[in-house]
């Protein structure tokens, strides 16, 4: 006999019950239990007599039709995605507000429109006029980008459902969009999910791609929150300081493609340009000559990107002193700052410490902690380190410094933008891939590289400026190795 899958379920929060009752005591919403069939939507009485179809198995070797993708034209995009958007999958592009996501979908959808595809932007936030003001605004209003504010999926997917399937479409923003199949309000998780999926099975079913946009909340999550994270193909991140004129494009999820690449792009007043080689961007406003900066050789995906992290050093009247940083790990951060204690002998506790990547940056290599650990010393010591060099390797916990991947790349890019040493691991001098033209100061461990920044402090503090004596090694008791 057919067991009874019946409930009762809050329309609110979910929560089942197998009895009815006026009020949810999971989220306290009175009349919200509606009698539902948990067992999938099937009627109980059809799904007794239903008899399994059958279907083929298929062998892991067989063809299947390649992802044919479809490439945007700006190659920033195309770096993050993987080449380009794949046929049927759909993608949710989130961001803080007025970050640009809609200037970077507009620009990408006309380019794609000018070459000859069917391309539509739904708009759910903006009116049509406003759409068509942006576009003027970035020089593209002659693309044939087809174009509507509507917010009703049903309305939406029986619209494209007419004609050519489009080869794009982009859903500007989710948050906005509602279905008739749940009661629930636009914008609500329950909304969110179900327009979510209707424009997936869309996607799926006729082999478009779709672009979803989500509006991140303040902490942090795509509002819908995260609910459609896991439906989708994958998720691009928009990121940027909002002061700052560059906007960083990552891969926090992707089904067909690299997750750790990274596109950057440059706000401007006629759109988004992108930046092919971020090294000379972020080095562009360099403080030449002042302590407590390190150039740090970073690999990003497949790309070398150098940058330069600030580090500020000030002694405090704080019983906890403060630790900020902006643009890498907290937790990285504390763990360089414990390895100079213990092993650099290198006091802190006594200090306020403020570390920043320049330019918006966040980095999340290990390989950092080497020039995150020179800046540190250098603000310390009030000490200039080299302009020529560079910095990378990852610090162990007992001060040793480690190898990292990808020594090479890292050496080329820094010789190709003019700088004439490197500070690295000595474990990876074996693997330069060649003379790259770079003079390397390769140490071993973490106190070397403190006793040679210290130094450079002390003949400074010799030759010239008392007021700088007390910023002099006499900070340093001798390391006990
Ligand atoms: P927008 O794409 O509307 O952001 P989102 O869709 O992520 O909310 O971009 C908004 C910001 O971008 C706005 O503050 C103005 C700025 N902007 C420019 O600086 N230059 C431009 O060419 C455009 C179109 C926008
Ligand atoms: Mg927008």
């Amino acid at each position: 006999m057919a067991k009874n899958t019946l409930s009762f379920v809050c329309q609110n929060c979910g929560a089942a019950y197998n009895r009815w009752q006026g009020k949810c005591e999971a989220c306290g919403e009175w009349n919200t239990l509606a009698e539902e069939d948990t067992a999938g939507g099937v009627p109980v009485s059809i799904r007794s007599k239903r008899k399994g179809r059958t279907f083929a198995l298929e062998s892991l070797a067989g063809k299947s039709p390649d992802a044919p993708r479809l490439s945007s034209g700006m190659t920033e995009l195309d770096r993050v995605t993987g080449g380009g958007f794949v046929r049927g999958s759909v993608l949710l592009v989130g961001g803080d507000p007025g970050i640009g996501k809609s200037t970077l979908l507009t620009q990408a959808t006309s380019m794609l429109a000018r070459a000859g595809h069917r391309i539509v932007y739904i708009s759910g936030e903006e009116a049509v006029a406003q759409v068509r003001l942006r576009a003027e605004r970035l020089g593209l209003s002659d693309a044939p980008v087809q174009l509507a504010a509507e917010t009703s999926v049903e309305d939406i997917v029986s619209t494209l459902s007419e004609g050519a399937v489009p080869r794009l479409i982009v859903i500007d923003s989710i948050q906005t969009m509602w279905t008739d199949t749940v009661e629930s309000a636009p914008g609500t998780v329950t909304q969110v999910r179900a327009s979510a999926q209707a424009l997936i099975r869309f996607a799926k079913k006729t082999g478009a791609a779709i672009i979803l946009v989500g509006h991140v909340t303040k902490d942090g999550q795509i509002a819908g929150p995260r609910v459609v994270e896991h439906m989708v193909d994958a998720v691009l991140s928009f990121e940027g300081e909002g002061s700052q004129q560059f906007r960083i494009l990552r891969a926090v999820k992707n089904r067909f493609g690299p997750t750790d690449e990274i596109g950057v792009f440059e706000m401007t007043g006629l759109g988004l340009r992108e930046v092919t080689n971020p090294s000379e961007l972020f080095l562009s406003e360099r403080d030449l000559g002042t302590p407590g900066t390190a150039v740090f050789a970073g690999i990003e995906g497949t790309r070398p990107v150098l940058v330069e992290l600030q580090a500020l050093v000030a002694p405090t009247s704080l019983g906890t002193p403060r630790r900020a940083v902006v643009g890498w790990d907290p937790s990285r951060l504390s763990m360089v700052l414990a390895v100079l204690e213990a092993h650099c002998g290198v006091k802190l506790s006594g200090h306020d410490v403020y570390l920043n990547v320049a330019g918006g940056l966040r980095i999340n290599e290990p390989a950092a902690d080497l020039a995150a650990a020179a800046a540190l010393v250098s603000s310390l010591v009030n000490a200039q380190l080299p302009t020529d060099a560079v910095y990378f390797g990852e610090i162990s916990l007992s001060g040793v410094v480690r190898p990292v991947a990808q020594t090479p790349a890292r050496l080329k890019e820094a010789a190709k933008l003019g700088f004439q040493r490197a500070v690295l691991p000595e474990s990876a001098r074996g693997e330069t891939g060649g003379d790259a033209g770079l003079s390397l100061n390769a140490v071993n461990s973490l106190t070397t590289l403190v006793a040679e920044i210290a130094a450079r402090g002390s003949r400074r503090g010799e030759s010239n400026a008392p007021a700088e004596k007390n910023a002099t090694p006499a900070r340093f008791r001798r390391g006990e190795g």
